[in-house]
Order: structure tokens, then sequence, then C-alpha cells
């Protein structure tokens, strides 16, 4: 065998990330890539050496490839993932898997019925870091798993990127823009959710593009742009998270995991590093003793890898027959979570979350991703 073709649909403000990891990866070829805008396809084409550039549908026609990697914006991540089955290809889609479950579970049918994969991102589960802390946890040093709390608070997204209206209309908002990063996160070490409750708020009805051509235009809010959810897993465990584009303290990527015998910070999961380290209970407090607790490192590889690493495991994992870490399954089981938060902050109402999910497994031992392995 040897690499595997890609075509990537979609080539906004997160393609370079994409197409710089893809390109390092011996196992994959990006072979097309395409966008509704034939300009912006052309530019990255010629940025990154891939040998073709057009639409949607020139890539899905394109006969060497296996698997399409869906960068579009979310409101176009179901459309062009069912097309992308339709026209026989495995599909890599960036978050959320979709904006309604609904669609999203006939997408996931119909690539099972046509013997196709689906994976979704956020693939910083697959980082040595996290990988790392699933390891430290399944080994018992936090005991078992309590209460988590997430926070991500900043800004916003209007700060910085060109063309932010997408990131506060429905199927966004911190909650689905952000929030598929912790709570993939979250079940990956805690298990499926059960319930949800939440509240949420808008600081402005209105926001201000502030970067790029269009700087200086008003654009709505559609979705609450904070929210704070409370979380009740399956097995047992809860978890509190803030979700807010709101804040003028800009304060994120924090995920701590407290046990019955230790208490866990894990690296920002949406980062593929950072440190992982965690304290053990003081045990019997005396007179004069000291509160300090010692922080207990915990060692990771430490390889440059980023976005692109899931399409990677998807490729060997079809290859090896084995199932991906990344799948479509977790990211509609996230997906549902996240829906069930918006509609519990929205009624007030506590939220059954009905879908469920296996566990997800690591990553195989050894696993390098700038091997050729095909
Ligand atoms: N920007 C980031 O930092 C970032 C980080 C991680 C994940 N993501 C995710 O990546 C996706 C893309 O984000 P972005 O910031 O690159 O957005 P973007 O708006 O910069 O780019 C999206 C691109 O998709 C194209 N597109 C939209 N609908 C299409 C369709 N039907 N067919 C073909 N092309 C289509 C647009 O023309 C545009 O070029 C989103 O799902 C986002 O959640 C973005």
């Amino acid at each position: 065998m040897s690499a595997v073709g890609i075509g990537v649909i979609g080539v906004g403000v997160i393609s370079d990330t994409y197409l710089e990891n893809l390109a390092s990866f011996p196992d994959v070829e990006v072979l097309i890539v395409g966008d509704l805008l034939l300009d912006r396809a052309q530019a990255q084409a010629e940025k990154h050496g891939i040998p073709a550039f057009g639409s949607a549908e020139d890539v899905l026609a394109h006969e060497g490839v296996d698997l399409v990697v869906n960068l579009t914006v979310p409101a176009a991540h179901i459309e062009v993932s069912r097309a992308a089955i339709a026209a026989g290809k495995h599909v890599w889609t960036e978050k959320p898997l979709g904006l309604d479950r609904e669609a999203a579970a006939e997408l996931l049918r119909e690539a099972s019925a046509a013997g196709l994969r689906i994976g979704s991102a956020p693939d910083t589960l697959l980082g040595p870091a996290f990988q790392a802390v699933r390891r430290a946890i399944d080994s018992g040093v936090i005991g078992r798993p309590l209460f988590a709390q997430t926070v991500f608070q900043t800004q916003g997204p209007d700060l910085w990127h060109p063309s932010p209206a997408f990131l506060f209309a429905e199927g966004a908002g911190p909650l689905l823009d952000m929030g598929p990063y912790y709570f993939s996160a979250l079940v990956s070490l805690l298990g499926p959710v059960d319930r949800v409750s939440a509240v949420g708020t808008k600081a402005r009805e209105e926001r201000v593009i502030h970067a790029g051509p269009d700087a200086g235009t008003t654009f709505p809010v559609e979705v609450p742009s904070t929210i704070q959810i409370v979380t009740a897993f399956e097995q047992g465990a809860q978890a509190q998270s803030l979700l807010s584009f709101d804040s003028a303290l800009e304060r994120h990527g924090i995920v701590e995991i407290h046990g019955t015998d230790g208490s866990i910070v894990i690296p920002d999961p949406n980062r593929f590093s950072g440190r992982i380290a965690y304290v053990k209970p003081l045990g019997v407090i005396r007179d004069g003793m000291s509160f300090e607790q010692e922080w207990i490192e915990v060692a990771h590889d430490d390889i440059e890898v980023g976005r692109g690493i899931g399409a990677l495991d998807m490729v060997r994992a079809i290859a090896d027959g084995r199932p991906h870490v990344a799948s479509g399954d977790l990211g509609f089981h996230v997906l549902d979570i996240l829906l069930s938060a918006q509609e519990a902050a929205a009624t007030g109402r506590t939220v059954t979350v009905e879908s469920t999910v296996a566990p997800v497994p690591l990553l195989p031992d050894g696993f390098d991703p700038f091997a050729a392995t095909l």
C-alpha cells in the first residue's frame, strides 16, 4: 500500500494548520482542495503544493480521494459530509458533527450502510498529552473520579476572526464552538453523560468584527454567548463547566478532575501539549502543619503533532481493522450533550441525554504520526 489520498473541502482560517500537518504525515497525501470560493481553493493549493483545486464537487469526483476532510463552517458540515459518503469517501469532519440530532444520526446511518467511517473533531484527544492523562487516570493516580471543573472564558473570537458571524450563530456560540473540546475530553475520561442542567446569557444582541476587510461591520448574536452547565455522567461522576465569549478576564483551557484519591490538572483540551500534574490527599492535618501540597508531574512525549492526527488515525485504523479514536459516535454523543445543554438553558429544566457511547479507545502503543506504516 501507500499514502491514502485525501481531499479537503473548505479552506478558510483553520485549513493552513491542517494542510501543514497532513503534509508531514507520510501515510496520507492531500490530492485536491475545494471551496465555494475557487480563488481561495487555488491560493491554498498553490501555497501548500497541492496538485489540484476546485469546488466541493470536484473533490468528491476525484478518484484518488479515499477520505474527505470537511473544514467548512458548521452549518455546512452535514450537507458536505453526506455528499462525501454518497460519493463513497470516508469523512473526517471539523466539529460539531452537525447542528441537529436527526441529520447527524442520518449521516451516521448512511455511513454505516455504505461501510464507510466518520471521524469527528476534536483530535486533541489523540495528542500525546491527553493520551498520557488517560493512562494516568486509568492507572488510578486520583482513585475513582468524582467531579470535574472546566473553564473557558474569553472576550470572544470576534476579536481576531475575519468572519466571526458563524461563531455567534445557531450551531456555534461558545457552547457548540468550544464545548466539543471540553466535553469530548470529559466523556473520554468520565464516560458517557446521563443528564445536564444549564443557564445561559447574552452580553449584547449585536457584535462588531474587529479584524480583516470587514472590520467595523456588525452582526447578530443568535445564541447565548455565556453558558454554565452542570453535568451528571452515567457512571456517577459530575462536572461543572463555564463557556463564555463575554469575559474581560481571559482564562481558558482549565480542566481539573477530582477523585477519591487525588486531584489532577490536565492540559487545555484545545491543545496537543501542556502540563499534567496531580496532588494526593494531605492526610491528617495537625496543628502547625502546612497545607502546602506537593505536585506530582506526569511526564509525556512532547512530539509536535496537531490537527489532522484524527484523520491519520482513521486511515491507519481502517487499514488495521480497529476502531478509530475520535469517532462519529463520540461526535454524536457530544453534539447530543451540547444540544441538551442548550435546551436546558432555554427551558430551565434538566435534560436527559438520550444517546450514549462506547468507551473511547486509546491510540495503539508507539503510534508515530511521522512514520510510514501503510
Ligand atoms: N478557526 C479556528 O481557529 C478553528 C479551530 C478549530 C476548528 N475550527 C473549525 O473549522 C471549521 C472551519 O473554520 P474556519 O475558521 O476555517 O472557517 P472559515 O469561515 O474561515 O472557512 C470555512 C471555509 O469553508 C468554505 N465553505 C463553506 N461552505 C462550503 C461548502 N458548502 N462547500 C465548500 N466550501 C464551503 C468557505 O468558503 C470558507 O472558505 C469550523 O467547523 C470551525 O468550527 C476552526
